[in-house]
């Protein structure tokens, strides 16, 4: 898919006019439909973590306090929320600007890459995920959780519906399926979890060493 400056510049303007509001939507759907998906990622980040489209920081108290956190969004909005959020709970994080397309990290530099409801909104989200197994180590983790294409065919007829106006409305897509795209890169699949219909989808995953391709 062609990912065109304009298209950054378009959704980043998105997410930083819906900063404001976008904690109190999400802790809604935290409460009714992902339940203790924040816990349970975060809680399973070791070392040195990366969290990509870390929106407005609400998974910060999540994760261990002896992790060191680096946390990229493309808005700079939902990045000042996360910035006061990690300020008010005293949680250190790096937190930049960049695009999930094209991370500025070097090779096999994180321990850990963790990304909640991130692949629904990123543009390309294949891209991302390559992105994403690029900077991990081998040996490392991959933790997702994100909202995905469900088990009941209703269920997905819905989704198709709500596709035809949440993608060019709100770029959210709901018929993705990262589990995928890790797999055909060749991670170890650790822990699959569905709930909701098969909606709701968190995944670990680890990247094989040189000696798992031995
Ligand atoms: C639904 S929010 C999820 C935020 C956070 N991960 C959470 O769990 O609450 C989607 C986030 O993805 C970010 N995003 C979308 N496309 C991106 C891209 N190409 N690069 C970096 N961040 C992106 C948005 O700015 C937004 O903060």
């Amino acid at each position: 898919m062609a990912f065109t400056k304009d298209r950054t510049v378009r959704w980043q303007r998105y997410w930083d006019k819906h900063s404001r509001t976008y904690d109190k939507q999400m802790r809604f759907f935290d409460r009714h439909v992902f339940g203790d998906s924040r816990t349970w990622a975060c809680g399973q980040a070791r070392g040195n973590v990366l969290e990509v489209a870390v929106g407005t920081g609400l998974n910060l108290e999540a994760y261990p306090d002896d992790v060191t956190l680096t946390g990229i969004d493309f808005s700079d909005a939902m990045l000042d929320v996360a910035r006061g959020r990690s300020k008010e709970l005293g949680r250190l994080a790096t937190l930049l600007q960049a695009n999930a397309h094209e991370l500025p990290f070097d090779d096999e530099s994180f321990d850990t890459v963790v990304c909640t409801f991130g692949l629904c909104a990123i543009p390309d989200h294949t891209r991302a995920i390559t992105e994403m197994t690029r900077v991990l180590r081998p040996g490392g983790r991959i933790i997702l959780v994100d909202h995905v294409e469900s088990t009941s065919r209703v269920a997905r007829a819905v989704q198709r519906g709500l596709e035809t106006f949440a993608i060019p409305l709100g770029g959210e897509h709901f018929l993705r399926r990262p589990l995928k795209h890790v797999s055909a890169a060749g991670f170890d699949i650790e822990n699959v979890q569905r709930f909701k219909l098969g909606v709701v989808e968190r995944l670990v995953a680890r990247k094989p060493t040189r000696l798992d391709l031995a």
